[in-house]
């Protein structure tokens, strides 16, 4: 049997991301669903102080509202000079409705100065999925990196023009699809999950 799954984002680079592992790694035996597809248009607050709260507050909102197995990624950049900020505010860090060069602006504005060896970081992604049945599961990934003081690549979104993968000598905006993937906070998260996630539970 085909389990349905919807993707509780907007974030269409997370769609695209999240499509491509699960396509992957469930070939024919998964149909996965937009927000847009199943009609779910309310307005979701991720007002936790944790990745894991905001994951679970998105997925269980969509579980709860299409009677669908859902899935949430909550995910956000912690930088150690700046005491892990943005953290879970990573995408309003510049305000409510900013973009990512807003974003980044604000970043880089106030690292400004600070030498390479003090500019680690990291990606975090929790992957929490809720099933109609109440049970929920979560994975947590992360990826190291640093900060660059200016934009490397573009394409993609959020930090990655800014986010330096020194294993690889490129920035995430420099990487393709697959090679992101490989290494990124989601991909790690997404590879945990997928070691607990059972089909036959939807
Ligand atoms: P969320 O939709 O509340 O989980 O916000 C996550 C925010 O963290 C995004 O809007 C980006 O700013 C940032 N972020 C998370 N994952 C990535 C990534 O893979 N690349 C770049 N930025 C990311």
């Amino acid at each position: 049997m085909i389990m349905k799954i919807v993707f509780a984002t907007n974030n269409a680079h997370k769609v695209t991301e999240l499509t491509d592992f699960f396509k992957k790694h469930y070939t024919g035996c998964i149909e996965i669903m937009s927000l847009s597809q199943v009609g779910f248009t309310d307005e979701i607050i991720e007002n936790a102080d944790s990745f894991e709260g905001n994951a679970f507050i998105k997925a269980s909102a969509v579980c709860r509202a299409t009677g669908l197995v859902a899935i949430a990624d909550d995910s956000g950049l912690e930088v150690d000079y700046l005491g892990g900020e943005p953290g879970v505010y990573s995408a309003r860090y510049a305000g409510v409705s900013c973009s990512d060069s807003d974003n980044i602006q604000k970043l880089l504005g106030k690292l400004e100065g600070v030498p390479y060896e003090k500019r680690s970081a990291r990606f975090v992604s929790v992957i929490c999925a809720c099933f109609p049945s109440g049970k929920t599961l979560s994975a947590r990934g992360v990826c190291e990196g640093i900060i660059l003081t200016e934009k490397r690549g573009d394409g993609t979104f959020g930090y990655d023009p800014v986010f330096y993968y020194p294993p690889l000598k490129r920035s995430f905006a420099e990487l393709e699809l697959d090679a992101k993937n490989k290494v990124s906070h989601r991909g790690n998260a997404l590879r945990q999950f997928v070691s607990v996630f059972d089909l036959s539970d939807g």
